[in-house]
């Protein structure tokens, strides 16, 4: 009965013509004038079942069906199946007294059922149409499910590989991660929220998650504001200016005040300056977080300041529920700010079209039509393929001919080191591991030996590996760190490989056998100390469902590697946090090498052991051709403020393999009014060449490309010289120059 009244509420909005405000409006403004204000704080409380995915700490026990009967509950994140998604939507809208319906979220971050590599990984596709791609597919499978919303993209800058969530994120660089972040919003979201194969994307962590003091994950972030819009804001900015209908309160302070609660952040910058118009959920109870924190007595007082701060939805915490109404009664929050939010995921219910059909999303026979479609897995194959880094080769790859391969290594038949962490859905049986990826391409001419766990010894099984590559032409390892081992609640004080990896390799490396690595990781690691044991080193990252198929497509040669690094892999842990946008300083290093005690003071901004530059710089990948770049040309070499400056310059592929490669351009501005990076991304072009074939790109940068936070906080360009260098990494030496008039 409920849900006729609301089907027959949705008809009246739409037939009752056009009025001042819209359809929308006036439905959502004739439930809500029937709501109690419980049931309206009802709708700004998610929670999570104890049964569910367990994505955060768990607490009390709570009875999800009976309050989702009293109206209590407007979202649930977690639920596992399709089944429990459609049977407690169904107990909603038939047994709450108005029937509205349920908003299923989920971290659906790189993929559902088909895992795409890790967002990292397929950043380093700079396949940003490729990346939009497997949005669309992702929320394609969500969508059969009953999901409605996900928890991504995570816009989150960072340059610390000590911090796991790097896994989750697109880089150092804001440039590429901005247009990364928007591209997802538009694969998740489409073009019509309304499609039931589209679902609400949510900007993540809102703010400057990325950069928690001493990459320990939550902690302390501090930063100026100035330092915040340059490096920080734009993938969020860029990921709402797409349209995403949610964004997501990061756990940590910002500027001594916890995101969920922090004034400046969720109204100022974020509603008044950025004009969001959809609605924000907490992170997961970050909301009472905030006593921990410091900033709020109790549960009551933690839900003030969120409220306040025009925090929408409250995940997990149940600080809303519990004390919303008193905050209300006792005049602390007006009730017409409870409207407000509640309006603000009404509006989103909406949108999603949940009144008009709220069994739209789901439905056993749309799930099992919808995943595992092979043009979702070739994407994943493909999109795995473009992600892997070739960091070093002496020659060895592609092993076209080689006879006999020894692989060898602890992820090996590891499920999880292909798919990395947030993978709720995935199923094992359906993930391509290396060995099962190595032997459908080189059948009979692989053998298997494990060497040694993640972090431990094998007893004996250094021996067998050395073995094995004796009777080999060639010996390759899978090292790096467990899927695991990424993602949230993750942080790690090195980033090396564990000993006992390194006592495998260099054991292999004394037979003297050609040795090839394939690194399973969902952060950069620091290489320097085994790099000369490694003849070729292929960076695989945590490649997804057909993680095993693309590797073995690259090692033998089928496609030649064209990943770019968008984080820089330091040479040893002193040198983190480490990227390539950096600031000159007053004493900057000339690179005049290394200082021994005793020597000469060098009065320079440098290690007394170690150089500064990372072991692989961003933007870093090579390929089994070689790509020349030249005739770089500004054609316009002195612009007035406001005019395009127009760039040129040809690529040729020299060498005898069809292959891409991604031509990136980095600005300096010489003389401004704060300090500005060294270099700084302002272009990229991910181009297909035929071997011998010249490809003529042209770059426009516009006036917000040479903008920034200037001394008067403005963002905007100043007059000057510039620099500019195209090539393909972030120390490309071709370079050029123009002058702001
Ligand atoms: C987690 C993560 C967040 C995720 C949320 C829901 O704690 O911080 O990224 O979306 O909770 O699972």
């Amino acid at each position: 009965m409920r849900r006729i009244s609301l089907v027959i509420m949705f008809l009246v909005g739409i037939l009752g013509g056009c009025t001042p405000r819209t359809e929308a409006d006036k439905f959502v403004d004739d439930l809500m004038s029937q709501m109690t204000l419980r049931e309206k704080i009802g709708q700004m409380s998610q929670f999570a079942p104890s049964t569910g995915v367990v994505t955060g700490p768990q607490g009390e026990q709570i009875d999800v069906r009976t309050m989702v009967k009293s109206g209590e509950i407007g979202s649930i994140l977690n639920l596992k199946t399709p089944q429990e998604i459609e049977e407690m939507q169904r107990l909603a809208v038939d047994s709450s007294r108005l029937g509205i319906p349920i908003l299923f979220g989920h971290d659906i971050i790189h993929g559902c059922k088909v895992i795409f590599p890790i967002n990292l990984a397929s950043s380093c596709s700079w396949n940003v149409e490729a990346i939009r791609k497997s949005a669309e597919l992702a929320a394609y499978e969500a969508s059969a499910m009953g999901i409605s919303w996900t928890f991504s993209p995570m816009c989150d800058i960072s340059a610390d590989p000590r911090w796991g969530r790097v896994s989750e994120g697109s880089g150092e660089d804001p440039f590429l991660a901005a247009r990364i972040s928007a591209a997802m919003v538009e694969g998740y979201q489409g073009a019509d929220l309304a499609d039931s194969s589209t679902i609400m994307a949510c900007v993540k962590h809102f703010a400057a998650y990325g950069a928690p003091e001493a990459g320990r994950d939550y902690n302390t972030v501090d930063m100026s504001e100035r330092m915040f819009r340059d490096r920080y804001l734009p993938p969020y900015k860029a990921a709402l200016e797409a349209g995403a209908a949610t964004a997501m309160t990061s756990f940590n302070d910002f500027d001594a005040l916890p995101a969920s609660g922090n004034e400046w952040l969720l109204k100022t910058l974020l509603r008044d300056e950025l004009g969001f118009d959809g609605f924000v959920v907490s992170d997961y109870r970050a909301v009472t977080e905030m006593i921990k924190h410091g900033v709020a007595a109790d549960a009551k007082d933690a839900a003030f300041l969120a409220m306040r701060a025009c925090l929408d939805m409250d995940m997990v915490s149940g600080s809303y529920l519990s004390h919303g109404e008193a905050l209300v009664k006792e005049g602390l929050i007006p009730e017409k700010e409870i409207d407000r939010m509640c309006r603000n995921i009404l509006m989103a219910k909406y949108r999603l079209g949940l009144f008009e059909d709220p069994f739209r999303y789901g439905g056993a026979e749309r799930y099992a039509e919808a995943i595992y479609r092979d043009e979702t897995l070739d994407v994943a194959r493909e999109i795995a393929r473009e992600s892997m880094v070739l960091l070093k080769n002496d020659g060895v790859l592609p092993l076209d001919d080689a006879k006999e391969i020894a692989l060898i290594g602890p992820f090996l038949s590891s499920p999880r080191a292909m798919l990395g962490s947030w993978t709720a859905f995935r199923d094992y049986d359906r993930t391509v591991t290396v060995d099962e990826g190595f032997k459908a391409r080189f059948p009979g001419r692989v053998h298997v030996v494990k060497g040694c766990e993640a972090f431990a010894e094998v007893s004996g099984g250094v021996n067998e590996a050395v073995r094995a590559a004796k009777n080999a032409d060639v010996a390759v390892l899978v090292l790096g760190f467990p899927g695991e081992l990424s993602g949230e609640a993750a942080s790690m004080t090195t980033v090396e490989l564990p000993e006992c990896q390194k006592k495998l390799l260099a054991a292999v490396k004394a037979t003297g056998k050609p040795v090839v690595v394939i690194l399973t990781t969902g952060r950069p690691m620091a290489l320097e100390s085994v790099i000369d044991n490694i003849d070729a080193l292929l960076l695989a990252w945590h490649p997804g469902t057909m993680g095993g198929h693309a590797i073995a497509d690259l090692v033998s040669g089928d496609y030649s590697p064209s990943g770019h690094l968008t984080m820089s892999f330091p040479r040893c842990d002193g040198q983190i946090p480490i990227r390539y946008n950096h600031k000159n300083t007053g004493r900057p290093a000339d690179g005049i090498g290394l200082r021994t005690p005793g020597s000469r003071k060098i009065y320079q901004s440098c290690y007394l052991m170690t150089p500064n530059s990372p072991l692989y710089p961003f933007g870093y990948g090579l390929s089994y051709t070689e790509f020349v770049y030249d005739s770089l040309e500004v054609m316009t070499p002195a612009v007035h403020q406001g005019e395009p400056v127009r760039v040129r310059v040809r690529v040729t592929n020299v060498g005898s393999m069809d292959a891409a490669t991604v031509a990136q351009l980095y600005l300096r501005d010489m003389v401004a009014s704060t300090t500005r990076p060294v270099r700084e991304l302002k272009g990229f072009r991910r181009i297909f060449l035929k071997s011998g074939e010249s490809q003529e790109i042209e770059f426009t940068l516009t006036p917000d490309d040479l903008s920034f936070c200037r001394a008067d906080m403005k963002f905007a360009q100043e007059s000057g010289d510039f620099k500019v260098w195209v090539g393909d990494n972030s120390d490309a030496l071709l370079e050029s120059a123009f002058t702001v008039l």
